[in-house]
């Protein structure tokens, strides 16, 4: 079973470029169209936030428009980036997006249970993690405390050691930490925000954070203070399950030559289909 992961498709509407630069839409559909040809097929695609750039209606229903294609269920996440009113009413048929005060909801009908958090903080690019949403977490955990579990989330919930990104933090990541600690069956906990493939050991499980389908953070360890960005090429992550145990593949995005044999190097075609379609 996969499940694939998106992230940081800052929708715009049509004409305007993010960042003043980036025509993210074009990259979207590329993105949907490579999850579409992907063999086996994800069973679900999460979209870990920052779904469009300004959060206005208009942005949102471009995005609607821009998702429709994807031949598999998608769950959204909210990120800094979004307004939870107008992501709601652009998607009326996602009803789970509408269970409480924050964008939080679990999906339950896949081998592994995914358990969606809300970070946002209206008007802020950081993020956090109140009192309400977390206990809101650690009563849905402790629902299902056996079940092979994965948690979804825009902002990460460890330091990168660039210093930018790391100004925008999470508040409450201790406590999400403490209750995360208390569970066995957490296999990860994936996030976006970073614009890069990034992991950490956390609270006894893993985090890690997904590429952005358009442009990426620049590379930056260290003391600069400066944001910047890149367009390094743009890649979605593949949550392999195999009944045991999640195994993440970051899978670049745009068309590249290739396979060729590695005994003859001629191209070939591979079918995967009859390779893992048997696992669970
Ligand atoms: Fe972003
Ligand atoms: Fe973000």
């Amino acid at each position: 079973m996969l499940i694939a992961q998106i992230s940081d498709i800052h929708i715009r509407e049509d004409g305007q470029r993010c960042c003043g630069w980036v025509d993210t839409a074009p990259f979207l559909a590329k993105a949907v169209d490579k999850l579409n040809a992907l063999r086996p097929s994800p069973s679900a695609v999460v979209v870990t936030g920052d779904l469009v750039d300004s959060g206005s209606p208009a942005e949102y229903a471009r995005l609607h428009a821009l998702l429709a294609p994807l031949a598999m269920p998608y769950y959204l996440v909210v990120g800094n980036h979004d307004r939870r009113e107008p992501l709601r009413a652009a998607f009326p048929d996602h009803a789970h997006l509408r269970s409480g005060p924050f964008v939080q909801y679990t999906i339950d009908e896949l081998p592994v249970r995914l358990v969606v958090l809300d970070t946002n903080i209206p008007g802020q690019h950081a993020g956090e993690l109140c009192g309400e949403r977390l206990d809101w977490l650690e009563r849905r955990l402790a629902e299902q405390p056996n079940r092979p579990t994965a948690i979804f989330m825009h902002h990460p919930p460890f330091k990168t050691g660039n210093i930018p990104l790391d100004r925008l933090d999470l508040s409450g990541k201790e406590r999400l930490a403490a209750i995360v600690s208390k569970f066995r069956n957490i296999h990860g906990v994936f996030c976006g925000h970073l614009h890069r493939a990034i992991q950490a050991r956390f609270a006894g499980t893993i985090a890690m954070t997904c590429p952005s389908t358009a442009h990426q953070v620049h590379l930056s360890l260290g003391e600069s203070s400066i944001m910047a960005f890149d367009m390094e090429p743009p890649a979605c992550q593949l949550h392999w399950w195999d009944g045991h145990s999640l195994v993440t593949h970051t899978a670049f995005i745009e068309r590249f030559d290739g396979p060729f044999s590695v005994q003859t190097g001629e191209r070939i075609e591979i079918r995967t289909d009859s390779i893992h379609g048997r696992a669970p």
